[in-house]
Order: structure tokens, then C-alpha cells, then sequence
């Protein structure tokens, strides 16, 4: 092995690192901007009245985009809405399904004007399991329901309509009941973990060119 092949091989490894280097970098700043699309002001969701707090279930879903949505009135037993809270474009039509019985569903509150007049009867008059209310919402604004017989176990919802309504940041870290996919976060990860990859092959290069390949006539070099 002459001293010119040793150092040749030694530039290509060199070169080899360089390469990587860029490509890791390539990497992290694709990252950076995809994170900055996908977190582009489209991370809010309604900010819920006080009133529904106490809400069993809990749930929320972001419905806009659809001309007609469902929400199952005590689906399973349960005293609740589900999905509870929702956020939908104006003149979207709410389908509430009653699919068990002894319930029903009556406005809290909701903009002047608003479609929301509660299903048929008097406050506790009930709906039959199989029937359905349904409210066309043309009026932007907040609306919120409940259910007469159950409001005191939580039984209530709520409705966004449009986009002239109050909203809240959405924590990336809880998922909140979001259903957006969280690819900006797992694509920055990925591109961490590529450069500590590279930087440990980099690492690992130093060393070998600086201690490997000692083979007696490269001493002294
Ligand atoms: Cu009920």
C-alpha cells in the first residue's frame, strides 16, 4: 500500500462525508418547511362557551367542508352528543339521530336569527329512538344545545358555524380530539435523527482517518 493510494482513498472518504453533510442539511430544511405549511394559521379550533364544559363526551370535529353532518343523541346508552362539539360552514344542515330513546334537543343559546329551534314538543317532551331533528344553520355564530331530561348529567353540545367565531390555538402536543395528522412533527424528528446519524458517521470518519489505516509506512504523517 503506497502512500499516494492511502491518501487518495483517504480524500474520497472525505468527499463521501461532505456529501452526506449536505444531504442531512437538505433534509432538515425540507422539514422546517413543511412544519411551516401544515402549522400556516390552519391549527385553531373554536373556543367552546363555558356551558358546554361540563359536557359528557367531549368530543370535537371539524365538519367544514360538509353540507350535511350527523350527531348521534345518546348513542350506546350514554347521556351524551357525540360528537359533541363541532365546527361547520353556514348553511350546513345538523342531522341530531336519536338512536335511543328518551331524548330530546333544545337550544341554550345561539345568534339572532339563528335555525336552531329545538325537535318537536314542549321542553320534556321526548323523541322516539329511529327519528331525527334536523337544523339548517345559516346564521354565523356560536349555538348551544342540550337535552331537557339530561342537561344536569351533561348531556349538551355545541355548534361553530362559519368562520366568525372566537378561536383557540390547538396544542400540537395534545391532539385535542383533532383529527389533523401531525406529519410536520414526525418529518422534524425524522430529519434529527437523520443528521445525528450523519454527524455519528462523520464522527466515526474523523476517527478512522485520523487512527485507522495505521499501517507502519504511514507513520509519521
Ligand atoms: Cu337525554
Amino acid at each position: 500500500m503506497s502512500e499516494q493510494s492511502a491518501d487518495v482513498s483517504r480524500r474520497a472518504f472525505l468527499r463521501a462525508g461532505a456529501g452526506a453533510t449536505a444531504v442531512a442539511a437538505g433534509a432538515g430544511t425540507a422539514a422546517a418547511q413543511e412544519e411551516e405549511e401544515g402549522g400556516g394559521g390552519g391549527n385553531v379550533r373554536p373556543e367552546w362557551p363555558s356551558y358546554v364544559d361540563d359536557a359528557e363526551d367531549g368530543s370535537y370535529e371539524d365538519l367544514r367542508g360538509e353540507s350535511e353532518v350527523t350527531v348521534d343523541v345518546g348513542p350506546d346508552g350514554s347521556l351524551a352528543f357525540v360528537p359533541t362539539n363541532i365546527w361547520i360552514d353556514p348553511g350546513t344542515t345538523v342531522n341530531f339521530e336519536f338512536v335511543s330513546p328518551g331524548h330530546n334537543v333544545k337550544p341554550n343559546d345561539q345568534p339572532d336569527g339563528g335555525g336552531l329551534d329545538g325537535s318537536e314538543g314542549g321542553e320534556f317532551d321526548t323523541i322516539p329512538e329511529g327519528e331525527t331533528y334536523e337544523a339548517t344553520l345559516e346564521t354565523g355564530g356560536m349555538y348551544t344545545y342540550y337535552c331537557a331530561p339530561h342537561e344536569g348529567q351533561g348531556m349538551k353540545g355545541a355548534v361553530a358555524v362559519g368562520e366568525d367565531v372566537s378561536t383557540v390555538e390547538v396544542d400540537t402536543g395534545g391532539g385535542g380530539g383533532s383529527s389533523r395528522p401531525e406529519v410536520p412533527d414526525a418529518a422534524k424528528s425524522l430529519g434529527i435523527a437523520t443528521g445525528f446519524g450523519m454527524a455519528a458517521t462523520l464522527g466515526l470518519a474523523y476517527f478512522f482517518i485520523k487512527y485507522g489505516g495505521d499501517y507502519g509506512d504511514y507513520e509519521g504523517a
